[in-house]
């Protein structure tokens, strides 16, 4: 376990010296392209998930308004959730928006918006082995997406290593085969992954947590551009209409 803190420590260095080479290489940030590019990890309702072959959700939402604010075109990509931030640390893309939860050792790397969301991670149960309390998950097996906070749960506040996926839905279908005994995920894709599993359940909140948008440190026109689109979504409406939006869609994905 302890070679696992160390692990962790080595790639926040190595995040820590792309960050640095970044800002001094580009320091011309690519503020004058024409593209917005957005990075993501689309495995994650309602904030994102695939369409058929589009990507959508609430995150989506938030950064076309701000390729439109900008009069820029819009682009987005998704990769594994290890590699959203590093994607706009090297550059590769401007914003970050992946339910992204605002951490002190993300803050090292990246700059945050104003947070969009308040939310938290929630424990995963089978009804027939019910979650009591962050004491019944001591030394049993529990499954979190890798790369995210519910992993960092795991690791720093029981102390112990998870079972690794690579969607919150995985890590579910890995309880229900019984590879795993709990999962770990933010409350809405949580919500999403029992919803229709009768033999399932989520807890209330372990922690409490907010959702920004990331960006390469030294951006501060394109972090203004966010903020503001972030302000005015809240205020007339529309992050609310595409919470619900996009919340019902995924919800229908599951009934079919
Ligand atoms: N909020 C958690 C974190 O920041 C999980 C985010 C996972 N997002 C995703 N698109 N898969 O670590």
């Amino acid at each position: 376990m302890i070679s696992k803190f160390i692990y962790k420590a080595n790639i926040m260095k190595k995040l820590a010296l792309i960050a640095l080479v970044a800002s001094v290489v580009c320091g011309c940030a690519k503020d004058d392209s024409d593209t917005l590019k957005m990075i993501t990890e689309a495995t994650f309702p309602p904030y994102e998930f695939m369409r058929g072959q589009e990507i959508v959700g609430i995150d989506v939402e938030i950064c076309r308004a701000v390729a439109r604010k900008l009069d820029r075109k819009f682009q987005c990509e998704t990769v594994n959730f290890d590699s959203v931030i590093p994607a706009v640390i090297s550059g590769k893309a401007d914003v970050a928006a992946a339910g992204i939860t605002v951490t002190e050792d993300r803050r090292k790397n990246v700059d945050f918006s104003d947070p969009y969301v308040k939310t938290g991670i929630v424990v995963i149960f089978k009804k027939a082995d019910p979650y009591t309390g962050p004491d019944c998950l001591k030394g049993r097996r529990i499954g979190v997406q890798g790369g995210t906070t519910s992993e960092a749960y795991v690791l720093e506040e029981l102390k112990q290593e998870p079972e690794r996926s690579t969607s919150p839905a995985e890590s579910v279908a890995g309880l229900k085969s019984g590879r795993c005994d709990f999962v770990i995920a933010d409350v809405d894709p949580a919500r999403n992954c029992v919803k229709g599993e009768d033999d399932l359940a989520i807890s209330d909140f372990i922690t409490s947590e907010e959702y920004a948008v990331a960006i390469r440190k030294g951006r501060p026109d394109l972090l203004k551009a966010i903020n503001d689109t972030i302000a005015e979504c809240k205020a007339d409406g529309r992050l609310q209409k595409w919470i619900e939006q996009y919340t019902a869609e995924a919800d229908s994905q599951k009934d079919k």
